[in-house]
């Protein structure tokens, strides 16, 4: 098999691999991260953020973005208040006229180290029915000192968690993941949650050093989740982003943590030594919600494997296969600007 249907097949795998995580998927639309808002606005590089990179969004004074907030699943329907992954996907539109895109969740550390573990993780993560604990396991619990198992949700009679879990018990590299999954919290707003790129990228500066590079962006207003007790209703975050946009703009700050001695480049799923050095290499400003939200957000094709001279990827093998599931999702779904290179 050559390399390029090779590929292709390996992009179909991990794309059906997701869809077949959401039964309710929608064709035409994302097979995660269906649900979406966009809103523009403009990245102001740091004044020494062209001192670590030579990339055109570091350049400044002003670089145009588009950004895309999202919830993670693959299910059209809105639910907020759920526990699930955000996403906040940023197109850095360049004096150029090329793009360079920046994809980050609320996830600080993936669940997988290879196409082939996301595939197994995914897998697990099938919907299942959930079926009431035993009265055997039941007592069970109580002999080893567990907590009960959750009762199920007669709302959501299937659930892939219980996959999942026992998945990322047998997978060493699916753990930090699932144990960040574990603790995510439900944002009052995607405005005040912090969002990670995960992978790591290539930085090059001006005298051709280069450095390694992992990236977040930090909401200024502070991360807010719900106070304890608190019921959120299933539809807010998109109200809340269109009001808050309508007071003042809503901000991030870019920072980055430069690898060090020993730091893993090329592993999603391992997470760096938090005394790393960190800089801060600019800030967002969201200043109103994009006019045609299908044509030029939900049609759009953000990639993390668009990316420009001096801000390029390191040698991931999970980063390198979203890159072309990516653009074979954008393909199938008709979207815009799939092709990866098409802008440039
Ligand atoms: C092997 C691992 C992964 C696969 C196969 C995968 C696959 C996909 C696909 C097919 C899409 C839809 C693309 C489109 O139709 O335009 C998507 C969207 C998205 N993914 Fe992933 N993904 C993976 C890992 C990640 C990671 C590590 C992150 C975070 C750093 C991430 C964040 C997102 C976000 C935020 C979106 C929505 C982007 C938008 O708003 O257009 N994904 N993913």
């Amino acid at each position: 098999m050559g390399k390029q249907s090779h590929d292709e097949n390996l992009s179909q795998r991990l794309y059906q691999a997701l869809v077949d995580d959401y039964p309710d998927h929608v064709a035409g639309e994302r097979p995660v991260h269906a649900v979406g808002i966009g809103a523009t606005g403009y990245f102001v590089p740091s004044t020494v953020a062209s001192k670590f990179s030579v990339a055109e969004q570091f350049e400044g004074p002003q670089v145009p973005v588009t950004v895309r907030f999202s919830n993670g699943s693959g299910s059209p329907v809105e639910r907020d208040a759920e526990l699930d992954v955000r996403g906040l996907a940023t197109k850095f539109h360049l004096a150029s006229g090329r793009t360079a895109d920046l994809i980050m969740i609320t996830l600080s550390v993936f669940f997988a180290d290879t196409p082939d573990t996301f595939l197994g993780f995914a897998a697990a993560g099938d919907p299942k029915p959930v079926a009431a604990e035993s009265w055997w396991a039941k007592l069970m619990d109580k002999l080893q000192l567990r907590p009960p198992a959750t009762p199920p949700d007669p709302e959501l009679p299937e659930s892939g968690a219980v996959g999942v879990l026992a998945y990322a018990n047998r997978h060493l590299a699916a753990r930090a993941g699932t144990v960040a999954a574990l603790m995510l919290v439900t944002p009052t707003s995607y405005a005040r949650a912090k969002y990670h790129a995960i992978h790591t990228f290539k930085l090059t500066d001006a005298n051709g050093v280069v450095r390694y590079a992992r990236f977040a962006w930090e909401p200024v207003a502070g991360v807010h989740p719900p106070e304890a007790g608190e019921k959120l209703p299933d539809e807010y975050l998109q109200a809340e982003l269109r009001a808050r946009l309508q007071q003042a703009p809503a901000r991030f700050v870019l920072r980055m943590s430069l690898a060090g001695q020993g730091d893993d480049l090329s592993n999603p799923a391992r997470v760096w030594d938090t005394t790393r050095t960190r800089v801060v290499m600019g800030e967002l400003f969201l200043t109103g919600l994009v006019e045609d939200q299908i044509a030029d957000c939900e049609r759009l094709s953000f990639n993390p494997t668009r990316v420009v001279p001096g801000f390029e990827c390191s040698g991931d093998p999970v980063l390198e296969a979203r890159g072309r599931a990516y653009e074979y999702s954008c393909n199938l779904r008709g979207g815009s600007g799939c092709p990866v290179g098409g802008d440039r």
